[in-house]
């Protein structure tokens, strides 16, 4: 299943884990994604650097609330501090190139009086939000948050993954005259081995909270397989969430979770717009070693816009992952429809309607096959997914309408990814922020 040149690639231990993660062909056909995760509860290696542990917490269920067309407005007693005074909870961590992290900014909502500074919104409006930003990672300390992955792709892709110098140097990352975060692969015509890309690890530890992800464009194309995803230590004990994934020309993103024994989805209580991926196993089940990584997946089949080429041409927009008692739901917003209380920096969940995708806590307690996830941007290629023969050479699902194989005129994944530098030309991430938000009451 993996395309042969990319043997040369694996050391022995990779080798020997994705043939113990190997599936059967047909469960990637239409069904779900193959998990980023770092298989078997094995790290080939550890992360540059190990994110610091925090308790769990062990919450119940909260109804759902219908939406509300409630964006009303109040009086302005809120207002955003910026504190910049000490050192905040979680970046403590060199970046590579020499930037002092530690005075890194971190947000408290204070209440004021009313003749303190109005909210932040142009409108003056205030959001009676019960969340509060913790982290704005954004503009020229972007990439000060993150921790670069250069070792072997744990999915096993035909890339290079390179360290932050690298990536700088050679112009993979860099910001934009838009304050944008931007992170391509290499477009050399004709590489070696495997194409240089850059696979990034928040550094940020959480359990539970709101992530507001605002790209203007995402990577796509036959060969490619982006994501933004979570992930908790000890795979799959501590989860994963894939939040926004997809391979080859997709057209819809795949949402899925991948954890221990023990999660189920209840489908009588999941209220979305996407629809749950069927595969060879139970697709309510979201235990990996169960379901042969499978997971539990939904996909979005109600959005045009909500991956690939359809997510670029609408300049991208919002994704966000809220993860509380009530389990963990993800919306979608394109950049024509974010709501105004996102770009206020005070989310209001419960007024945004019925989510892309829907698990909830019923029979999945989010907090015991959940924990301590830090957030991962990639672009990877071929490898255990898009580069899967049973993939490359077929379509027909997740929108795309023919195979890559037809339309690149290759056999094989690798091969067209290593001698068409070319075809990567949207290959790349331009991401305006990631927000983090906690709560008090919801989590
Ligand atoms: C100020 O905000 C708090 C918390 O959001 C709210 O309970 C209170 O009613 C507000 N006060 C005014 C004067 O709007
Ligand atoms: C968060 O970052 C965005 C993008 O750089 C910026 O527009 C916004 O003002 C920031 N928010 C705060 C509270 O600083
Ligand atoms: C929110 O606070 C809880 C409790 O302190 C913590 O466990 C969690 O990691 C926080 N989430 C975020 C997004 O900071």
């Amino acid at each position: 299943m993996i395309p042969t040149n990319t043997f040369a690639l694996l050391p022995l231990a990779a080798i020997a884990l994705s043939a113990l993660s190997a599936q059967p062909a047909s469960a990637r056909i239409g069904g779900n994604t193959v998990s980023h995760g770092i298989r078997n509860g094995k790290k080939p290696h550890l992360p540059v650097v190990e994110p610091v542990k925090r308790a769990n917490s062990d919450k119940t269920k909260r109804k759902v609330k219908k939406r509300k067309n409630s964006c009303v407005a109040r009086p302005n007693n809120a207002t955003a501090t910026l504190s910049t005074s000490g050192p905040s909870s979680t970046a403590s961590l060199g970046n590579g190139w020499g930037v002092n992290t530690d005075a890194t900014s971190s947000w408290q909502a204070t209440s004021t009086s009313s003749s303190a500074p109005a909210a932040t919104t142009s409108a003056g409006t205030s959001y009676n939000s019960e969340w509060t930003m913790t982290e704005n990672w954004s503009g020229n300390s972007f990439f000060d948050h993150w921790s670069f992955w250069s070792w072997d792709d744990p999915t096993h892709g035909t890339v290079h993954y390179v360290d932050a110098g690298t990536a700088w140097n050679e112009g993979l990352i860099s910001i934009n005259d838009k304050g944008n975060a931007i992170m391509k692969v290499d477009t050399t015509q004709n590489v070696q081995g495997g194409r240089k890309s850059v696979r990034i690890h928040g550094n940020l530890v959480y359990t539970g909270g709101l992530v507001l992800m605002d790209a203007v464009h995402m990577p796509v194309g036959c060969g490619t397989w982006p994501a933004w995803w979570s992930n908790g230590p000890n795979w799959p004990y501590g989860g994963e969430i894939d939040i926004l994934e997809g391979v080859n020309a997709f057209s819809q993103n795949q949402i899925s979770l991948h954890t221990g024994s023990g999660c189920r989805m209840v489908e009588s209580e999941m209220e979305m717009q996407g629809k749950l991926t069927t595969g060879n196993f139970d697709q309510f089940n979201c235990a990996s070693y169960e379901t042969s990584n499978q997971g539990c997946g939904v996909r979005d089949t109600y959005h045009t816009d909500g991956y690939g080429e359809g997510y670029n041409a609408v300049g991208g927009g919002v994704v966000a992952m809220k993860w509380d008692k009530e389990g963990i739901k993800i919306w979608w917003f394109n950049r024509n429809s974010i709501p105004a209380d996102i770009t206020a920096e005070q989310p209001m969940p419960s007024t945004w309607g019925t989510p892309v995708a829907d698990f909830p806590s019923t029979e999945c307690n989010p907090y015991q096959y959940f924990y301590d996830h830090f957030n991962i941007f990639d672009t990877t290629f071929c490898g255990d997914w898009a580069g899967a023969d049973n993939v490359w050479n077929y379509a027909g699902y997740a929108g795309q309408d023919q195979s890559c194989a037809a339309m690149t005129g290759y056999s094989t994944c690798s091969d067209y990814v290593l001698n068409n530098g070319n075809a990567f030309q949207n290959a790349y991430w331009e991401v305006a922020y990631v927000k983090y938000f906690n709560s008090t009451t919801a989590l």
